[in-house]
């Protein structure tokens, strides 16, 4: 069993009017605060327009709060973007980096999260950097191949167990209802921790918590966190309930 603490993250992506997403964090921050002592961190990751409507109901709880994305600078002529200082000024601790979605749609690269990832480090937000193969790539045999890629070239030389997280988010299994197999969860997990420790050191590689995300529910959370690697989970869906939501968390095993 590991002493990483597991961290249950829900990444509501663009869901959740103001009112709904008030609603939904009182329910989540409420859960949370009947079990003050449970072992492990919860996040919410509102839309940027819910951030200070969710941050102000979770002030008192020990819920964080995180952005779903950010820019690499720290401020000027780029419409429609956030910088991290922005998000830190909403009481953010967090940010999500290089989701697939955000790769596909808006054709981020690795080279930009990377660049994010040390913006969001300069204002002391903990960076969760997506990674993932499409089902292509699976199918090819290619996948922890591109994975690897994926890490050594989008996670920055400055990343700690402090400021970095990791997300595993196989592309075919967001928002489908599958899920890759335990055996394969284990096995992409093990292989990132040993691309970070060849890249910063197997001390700041055993301490970087490796979340899985796609398709995490109530019914499968508990045999996918058990997993020595698995550190946590990042929720879509399930994260928009807030009992499947703490469901989920209470499924984490204990730390040893
Ligand atoms: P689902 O849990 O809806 O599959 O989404 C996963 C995800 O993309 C979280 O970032």
């Amino acid at each position: 069993m590991s002493e990483r603490r597991p961290l249950i993250a829900g990444n509501w992506k663009m869901n959740g009017m103001r009112a709904e997403a008030r609603r939904l964090a009182v329910e989540i921050g409420t859960l949370r605060m009947s079990q003050p002592d449970a072992e492990f961190d919860m996040l919410v990751c509102p839309p940027f327009t819910a951030l200070e409507a969710v941050g102000q109901v979770l002030e008192n709880t020990s819920v964080y709060l995180g952005g779903q994305n950010c820019h690499a600078s720290e401020k000027g002529a780029h419409t429609g973007d956030i910088s991290p200082a922005m998000l830190a000024d909403v009481d953010c601790t967090h940010v999500i980096l290089g989701h697939s979605e955000r790769r596909t749609d808006h054709q981020e690269t690795n080279e930009q999260v990377k660049a994010q990832a040390q913006a969001a480090h300069a204002q002391s937000l903990i960076a969760i950097i997506c990674v993932g193969e499409t089902l292509e790539e699976r199918e090819s045999g290619k996948a922890l191949e591109v994975v690897c890629e994926q890490i050594k070239a989008s996670v920055p030389g400055d990343a700690s167990y402090g400021n970095t997280v990791i997300a595993y988010e196989p592309v075919w299994a967001i928002g489908t209802g599958k899920v890759a197999t335990p055996a394969d969860v284990q096995e992409m997990h093990s292989d990132i921790r040993k691309t970070l420790s060849e890249m910063l050191g197997s001390e700041e590689a055993e301490g970087i918590r490796i979340l899985y995300g796609g398709s995490m529910k109530p019914e499968n959370a508990k045999e996918l966190l058990a997993l020595d690697d698995v550190d946590g989970g990042l929720i879509g869906g399930a994260s928009l309930k807030a009992e499947d939501f703490w469901t989920i968390a209470q499924s984490c095993p204990s730390i040893s």
